[in-house]
Parts: C-alpha cells; structure tokens; sequence
C-alpha cells in the first residue's frame, strides 16, 4: 500500500483577511507544521502541497530545506479545484486530503484516517458537536430546533483510494463543503474516526492566538 500526502494551500485566506497559510507560528510558518506532521507519520511516500500560483516562489523556498521531496503545484479557484488538482498530481493508492489551516493536526491522527481508509476505502476525523445549534433568522432564533444526538464536525485528513476520489470530485464540479461530500453524493460509503480537538482550523484572526497557546 502507497499514499500521498496532498495539503491544500490556495485558498485566499479571506476571513483571516490575507494568507493565514504563511502567516507565523511558534516561529515558523501555518504551512510547515502541516508539511512536518505529515513527514512524522511516516505512512506517505510523497507529499504534494497545492498553492497559490501567486505564491509559489515564497512555498518552494520554505520547504527546500526539508529531507524530503515536496511538490508545489498550482490550486484553482474552488476548493474543489484544488482538491482534484492534487489528486490528479497524486501517484499513490491512496490520497490523504489535508487542510494546511489545521497546522496541529497530530501524526497518529494521519496514521489512524489512513489504516480505516485501507479498510472502507475512504475515511475522515470527526468530533461530536458540544454546543446547542439553532437557526437564526433575521437576527432572532427561530423556531426550529436542531438535536445534536449524532452530529459531528468534520476534520481533515481525509483519506481515500484514490481512483474513487478521483472520480467522484471531477463529477462534482462545484464548491463542496470537504471531499467526503463528493464521495457520499454517488452513495459511496464513508467511515468517521474520531477526530483530535486540538486539530482546530485556523479561519479568523483570533484563531492563530489560540492556536499559539495550544502549541
Ligand atoms: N483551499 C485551497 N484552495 C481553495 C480554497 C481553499 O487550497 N481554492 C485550502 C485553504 O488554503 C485551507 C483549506 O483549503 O488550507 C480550508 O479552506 P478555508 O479554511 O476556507 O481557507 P480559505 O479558503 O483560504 O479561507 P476563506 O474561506 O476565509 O477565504
Ligand atoms: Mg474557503
């Protein structure tokens, strides 16, 4: 059994207001604790990271100076879009899908997504939501209540054989939520495995802080 390592970069970093994946922690580069996690695990042959075509110099100069090969390839507008580009890049039996917004994520994790993807073919972290939902509408609750009994959030890696990822993101040609969603609209089965609470994703500004203690 082979995988890939592919972690995705491209987006815009709108939230965060610029781009959160070069922005600094504990010294170093978001991008480059995902980059070492990845490398700890031990379980990829090779890792690829999808980024921003405007920031593909500053990307290449970072991971230079790694012991292992890293390649940069371009991602697209969508999420999506740079899903699948990495995907297409990828040459392993299987693909482990990771945001480089979620720098902590931690090793054993990586290894635990990819063994129950070699099992069901595609597998994903989740954890159990702990806060009440409701809707809110026009600036009030509304009636509407929604149960938490079996809802969970999503994490990244997610992990795949490739050839049904493949397949399943160049039918889905529009923004998707994650890449489970591709395989789950053609009624593919996916397992979740539990997540890690520290795997947080960077979005707002505030969350590098808490990210920084974490540390
Ligand atoms: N991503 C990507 N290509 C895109 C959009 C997102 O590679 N076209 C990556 C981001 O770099 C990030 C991960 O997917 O590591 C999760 O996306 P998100 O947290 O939404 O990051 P951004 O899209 O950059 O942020 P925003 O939505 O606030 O613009
Ligand atoms: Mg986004």
């Amino acid at each position: 059994m082979t995988a890939s390592g592919i972690i995705l970069a491209a987006g815009r970093g709108e939230r965060f207001g610029g781009p959160k994946v070069l922005a600094e922690l504990g010294g170093v580069p978001v991008l480059l604790h995902s980059v070492r996690a990845f490398l700890s695990s031990q379980v990829v042959q090779e890792l690829i990271v999808v980024a921003q075509p405007t920031m593909e110099p500053q990307v290449v100069a970072l991971l230079e100076a790694l012991d292992f090969p890293v390649r940069v390839i371009p991602g697209g507008k969508r999420r999506r879009d740079s899903a699948l580009a990495g995907v297409e890049e990828a040459k392993s039996e299987y693909v482990l899908i990771h945001d480089a917004a979620r720098p902590l994520v931690p090793p054993e994790l990586i290894r635990r997504v990819l063994r129950a993807a070699e099992e069901h073919g595609a597998a994903v972290p989740v954890i159990p939501v702990v806060d009440t939902l409701r809707y809110v509408e026009n600036g009030f609750l509304s009636g509407k209540s929604v149960s938490r009994a079996g809802l969970f959030a999503m994490q990244t890696p997610q992990a795949f054989r490739r050839d049904l990822l493949l397949s399943a993101l160049r039918e889905a040609d529009e923004e998707l939520p994650d890449d489970a969603e591709a395989l789950l609209r053609r009624g593919i089965p996916v397992a979740a495995v539990p997540g890690d609470p520290k795997n947080l994703k960077i979005t707002y500004p505030e969350d590098l802080l808490l990210l920084a203690r974490l540390l």
